[in-house]
């Protein structure tokens, strides 16, 4: 990897959650690598009152809880890496604040030994979202913002998800960051791309020459993309009751993954390139409609259950939710991507939380051979109508990460016998190091100024577009068509008999 430059992270929110788990281990982790130059500082920014020793113990304190090398309390790692973050007490829509952060940067600036007009900055807003275009507004008017096009230094903001909460307000948000930033100081943060196995995908399809001219509609018979939860809404039931499996997952995480399994070829993997590719994809998905919602989305809610032997309550009955609330903790989608390549291929999407595992899967399964010699042979593990399993690619992201080839293959004996067998790639076995967690990758890229794995505005736009369509489709209907499920199941029966109903629908085709 290369060597970042040195950088004052300054980071809103610091008392969250967010920061504590993710954003300092993260942090931590690169610094040990020594992937953070020299003079690299951190500024939590937050409402509470606190001392830089106070923030320190509890850097120390959630490094030893969330890190990945799981270091010891009181090791001289922890101390060489608190030693170096500092902390600015704060109110996001208060002028004196950022002046006084200001003062504090370029003090730091100071005893780093650059000069006042040379500091880079990397913001990072992992607050809650009301408060994004008020920070920016902030920085933009305390001077923190420098100009897009210097050579001497540089401004990047992070932001997290969510980007809004539908299109319209998506785009007042792009609107009010455009306003203050260039979108080549942008970093929408998606953290499922910087997801080794995520990344793997683009390298798989197109660094390999023998899968990509399978890829489309004359071999793909569908396409899943499963992301089972096994937690619930872990103390963030107020958030989640106002956001659902269909903001909280699809928008983002999901169709990420599915516009890098669909999209074509970049023509380089220079960050406008494989950006431009993905819109492209996902403006060629048609937003389900309200004339077609109930045949293309299931949505469910959880009810009480046990998960690992553990009793879990009602999603009703957990904290911050409201008592009839008709929020969906599970959501299964089937799309279309309305282009040469796919015209007819239904994608099945479908997410959800208080499952039975956590799994996060892109299953391609492919035609059955045009004639089925075979058919009366098979051992006894049929694909339907006395034909074989079909052949399964599956691209496991989590856990176990891997990648799976299902084909048919002669069981050993005098009968032409097949059966369906595994060929399986599993990265634990191969490689030997222990992946970069995908807050490490991702923050260290906007130090680097590399945009490939963030989300440009454009994109936002396009995945509210189609999920716009739906939360309208489901708005319109006059009682909610709610599934309830059992926590520790898959998910309502509905969502499978819905997918196998379809697929068997367009097999008969
Ligand atoms: C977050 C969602 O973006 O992703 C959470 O807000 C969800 O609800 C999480 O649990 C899942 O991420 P991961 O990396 O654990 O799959």
């Amino acid at each position: 990897m290369n060597k970042s430059e040195p950088t004052t992270i300054v980071i809103f929110g610091a008392s969250g959650d967010l920061t504590r788990r993710k954003l300092i281990p993260a942090l931590f982790e690169v610094s040990l690598e020594g992937l953070l130059a020299k003079g690299t500082r951190i500024v939590g920014f937050a409402r509470r009152e606190k001392s830089h020793e106070q923030f320190r113990v509890e850097i120390e304190e959630a490094l030893v809880e969330f890190a990945r090398s799981k270091p010891n309390a009181g090791s001289d790692e922890l101390k060489v890496f608190s030693s170096s973050c500092y902390y600015q007490t704060g109110n996001y829509d208060n002028g004196k604040s950022f002046h006084d952060l200001k003062e504090l940067l370029e003090r730091l600036d100071k005893e780093n030994g650059v000069s006042p007009d040379k500091g880079n900055r990397l913001f990072y807003l992992a607050t809650p979202p009301n408060v994004f275009s008020g920070i920016v507004g902030m920085l933009g008017q305390t001077g923190h913002i420098v100009d897009p096009n210097s050579d001497d230094r540089w401004t990047r903001v992070i932001i997290e998800k969510p980007f809004g909460r539908d299109l319209e307000t998506a785009c007042t948000l792009n609107k009010s960051l455009s306003a203050i930033l260039d979108e080549r100081q942008i970093y929408r943060i998606d953290h499922y791309l910087g997801k080794e196995t995520v990344q793997n995908i683009m390298a798989f399809r197109f660094g390999n020459s023998i899968f990509e001219p399978l890829w489309d509609r004359r071999y793909v018979s569908h396409v899943h993309i499963t992301v089972a939860e096994a937690v619930c809404v872990e103390g963030r039931g107020s958030y989640y009751d106002n956001s659902g499996a269909l903001r909280d997952m699809v928008q983002n995480h999901m169709l990420q993954l599915l516009a890098l399994v669909a999209m074509e070829p970049p023509a380089s993997f220079a960050p406008n390139a494989v950006r431009d590719e993905k819109v492209k994809l996902l403006s060629a998905i048609p937003p389900i409609g309200a004339g077609d919602i109930n045949e293309c989305s299931i949505r469910g809610q959880y009810a009480a259950g046990t998960i690992d032997g553990k009793l879990v309550p009602d999603y009703l009955r957990e904290n911050g939710v409201q008592p009839n609330s008709v929020t969906e903790t599970f959501v299964a989608l089937k799309l279309h991507v309305d282009n040469w390549r796919w015209a007819g291929i239904p994608f099945y999407l479908r997410t959800g939380k208080a499952l039975a595992e956590r799994l996060t899967e892109v299953n391609i399964e492919f035609r059955q051979p045009p004639l089925a010699l075979f058919s009366h042979m098979q051992n006894g593990k049929s694909g339907g109508r006395g034909r074989m399993k079909p052949n399964m690619l599956s691209l496991r992201v989590q856990p176990n990460e891997g990648i799976r080839l299902s084909i048919g293959m002669k069981v050993p004996g005098q009968k032409m016998v097949l059966e369906p067998q595994d060929m399986e790639f599993c990265y634990e076995d191969v490689f030997d190091v222990e992946s970069a967690g995908a807050y490490e990758r991702l923050i260290l890229d906007a130090i680097l100024g590399d945009t490939t794995l963030f989300i440009r505005q454009d994109e936002v736009e396009a995945a509210w577009k189609l999920v716009n369509g739906v939360l309208c489709g489901w708005a319109s209907e006059e009682v909610p068509h709610i599934h309830l499920y059992r926590a520790g199941t898959w998910g309502p029966y509905a969502a499978d008999e819905f997918i196998k109903n379809d697929i068997r629908n367009s097999k008969a085709l």
